[in-house]
């Protein structure tokens, strides 16, 4: 894909961390599946102090890659696409090393925390680094995008879109704002840590499938629009009226898929619910959901606290993350 590259003398080994994304205005479905060319743009704000961190390590004497996840060796199918991404930063350095994949999270995988995001934004700047390849930004965005598209926007810092581009060269993601921008808070309502039964690799090949996807991607350009305005202008009222727009505009998409994914929980709409009522009695606070039951219920810094207590009281609630905006993919020491 991105041949000719200029090599810096490689170490072999490097690690880095990346921050998982919630989307303000969702990506769901793609023009061009293997390459995670998406069917619209989309916007999304990175979660500090949540977080992966990633160690790559490429050995002449490695005779196949290795994937430890969390402490533990990774099952097949997540070794399989570790195993696919290498395989294009390999061909992008003209290598053929394997490697042993490191990765830790702080925060669940599977469950509308966008794991495969910060994890997918962490493995191709630990890679890259590792295996000598020269990668801006831009390119490193583009690379995550093959990983998940998402992990895209993890790459770059703050408030990031991800413009949808024709073709691989141009689908990458940007900052909007950098995280100092807007003291926003993402208080992550956790209602289960299980993995989803339907991931969102899958998911997006089912989005077509319903009859409200076109409709959707048709009316995006308006939406994002709408959510840059109110980013630049730290516009809480115009935010949560697009964003929770555009946040039930995916799950009816999903909802009305063949097969069905319904990935909201009773918890889910209890939260919900709520999240309406307070805002109805002059709480600023809004929801949004990826693919997943948790709640992401957002709101200005100063309303954190109200709002965390407010979500704590309500019945079948887990736990609550609370999240700022956060920076841009980095390398660290160690893991
Ligand atoms: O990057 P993926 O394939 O995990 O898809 C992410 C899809 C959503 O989280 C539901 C929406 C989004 O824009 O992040």
């Amino acid at each position: 894909m991105m041949e000719g590259y200029l090599h810096k003398m490689a170490d072999l080994t490097a690690t880095a961390a990346a921050s998982p994304n919630i989307a303000l205005i969702k990506y769901w479905g793609n023009r061009v599946d293997p390459l995670r060319l998406p069917a619209n743009g989309s916007i999304s704000m990175n979660l500090d102090g949540l977080e992966a961190r990633t160690r790559v390590t490429f050995d002449p004497s490695f005779i196949t890659d290795q994937f430890i996840l969390n402490h533990h060796q990774a099952n097949s199918a997540d070794l399989s696409r570790v195993s696919v991404f290498l395989d294009l930063v390999r061909q992008m350095a003209g290598s053929h090393l394997y490697a042993t994949v490191e990765s830790r999270n702080n925060f669940p995988i599977g469950a509308g925390v966008a794991s495969s995001a910060a994890a997918y934004a962490a493995l191709s700047l630990a890679a890259a680094k590792a295996i000598g390849l020269d990668l801006n930004e831009i390119e490193l965005s583009r690379l995550a995008r093959r990983g998940s598209g998402s992990a895209c926007r993890s790459v770059p810092g703050g408030f990031v879109e991800w413009l949808p581009g024709r073709s691989d060269r141009d689908s990458f993601a940007v900052t909007l704002a950098p995280a100092r921008h807007w003291d926003l808070v993402d208080c992550i309502t956790l209602i289960s840590r299980l993995p989803k039964p339907v991931g969102s690799t899958e998911g997006h090949t089912l989005a077509k499938s319903s009859p409200f996807q076109k409709a959707r991607v048709a009316d995006t350009d308006r939406r994002l629009e709408l959510c840059r305005g109110a980013i630049l202008a730290r516009d809480f009222k115009a935010l949560s009226t697009v964003v929770e727009l555009d946040s039930n505009m995916m799950h009816a998409v999903m909802i009305t898929s063949q097969p069905t994914l319904l990935y909201l929980m009773p918890g889910s709409i209890t939260v919900m619910q709520a999240v309406i009522h307070w805002r109805n009695n002059g709480l600023p606070v809004c929801y949004t959901l990826d693919a997943g039951p948790n709640v992401h219920v957002l709101c200005p810094a100063e309303s954190a606290k109200e709002v965390s207590l407010r979500l704590e009281q309500l019945p079948g609630i887990n736990q609550v993350l609370l999240a700022h905006p956060g920076g841009p993919a980095h390398l660290i020491e160690q893991i």
